[in-house]
């Protein structure tokens, strides 16, 4: 059985990336609603068809994920992967549907200098902007309050939904090359304008364009 370790939130209570649409918050490893929610979204076709299967297949595991995973992010970057929830009205709780992320790994493991960013929407309320929408307030967010300027944008060649996101958040395609992160599997590559040409300067080789 993996340990848990004992972290705590640098965010304040209630801290929210605010959209028209969306509330974007940190996941909180004492709430079962967000442990059974990371188990929905990551054990659905679409989630798995395109990312693959996880290990957190039960509220337990999605628990000490959050715990040891996810605060581990906050605290080390300031940022990691957040929740995305739909505003409802008045005092009704915002819905979850769905995560985005801001990561970066740390040294001894492989990892690249400027973080990457993803999402992943429910697929009953995928094709509505929520990931763009979603995408843009983390990316806003890190700019004016983390002073973050370089981001990168990763996923699988095929996946189109997902390049159409970065594409339409604003990023640059940059090549198609095989990650160290990722066990060199055939990543397409997508960076902030502005971002040196030389992506090798963030730890990423020259690409093939
Ligand atoms: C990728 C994902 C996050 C997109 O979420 P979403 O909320 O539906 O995204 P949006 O509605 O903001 O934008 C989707 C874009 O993809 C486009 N799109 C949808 N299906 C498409 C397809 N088959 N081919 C090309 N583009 C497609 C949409 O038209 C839209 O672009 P547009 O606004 O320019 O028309 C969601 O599908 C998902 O969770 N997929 C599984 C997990 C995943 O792949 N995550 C990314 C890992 S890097």
């Amino acid at each position: 059985m993996a340990l848990e370790t004992t972290r705590s939130s640098p965010f304040p209570p209630g801290f929210c990336i605010s959209t028209s649409r969306l509330n974007i918050s940190p996941f909180d490893p004492d709430s079962s609603i967000h442990a059974g929610f990371l188990v929905r979204l990551w054990n659905t076709d679409d989630f798995i068809n395109s990312c693959g299967r996880t290990s957190i297949t039960n509220p337990e595991k999605a628990s000490i994920f959050i715990r040891n995973r996810v605060l581990q992010q906050y605290t080390v970057n300031q940022h990691g992967m957040f929740l995305v929830s739909l505003k409802n009205k008045d005092t009704l709780p915002a819905t979850p549907i769905g995560t985005v992320s801001l990561m970066k790994g740390s040294p001894p493991d492989l990892h690249y200098t400027a973080p990457d960013i993803g999402f992943a929407i429910l697929p009953e309320h995928s094709g509505k902007g929520y990931a763009v929408e979603a995408a843009k307030g983390v990316l806003e967010w890190a700019q004016s309050h983390l002073g973050i300027e370089a981001v990168f944008g990763f996923c699988d060649p095929s996946n189109q939904r997902s390049r159409r996101v970065l594409e339409n958040i604003g990023m640059d395609f940059r090549g198609i090359t095989g990650l160290r992160v990722f066990g060199a599997k055939t990543t397409a590559i997508y960076a902030l304008p502005g971002m040196s040409k030389d992506l090798a300067i963030y730890g990423l080789d020259e690409l093939d364009k």
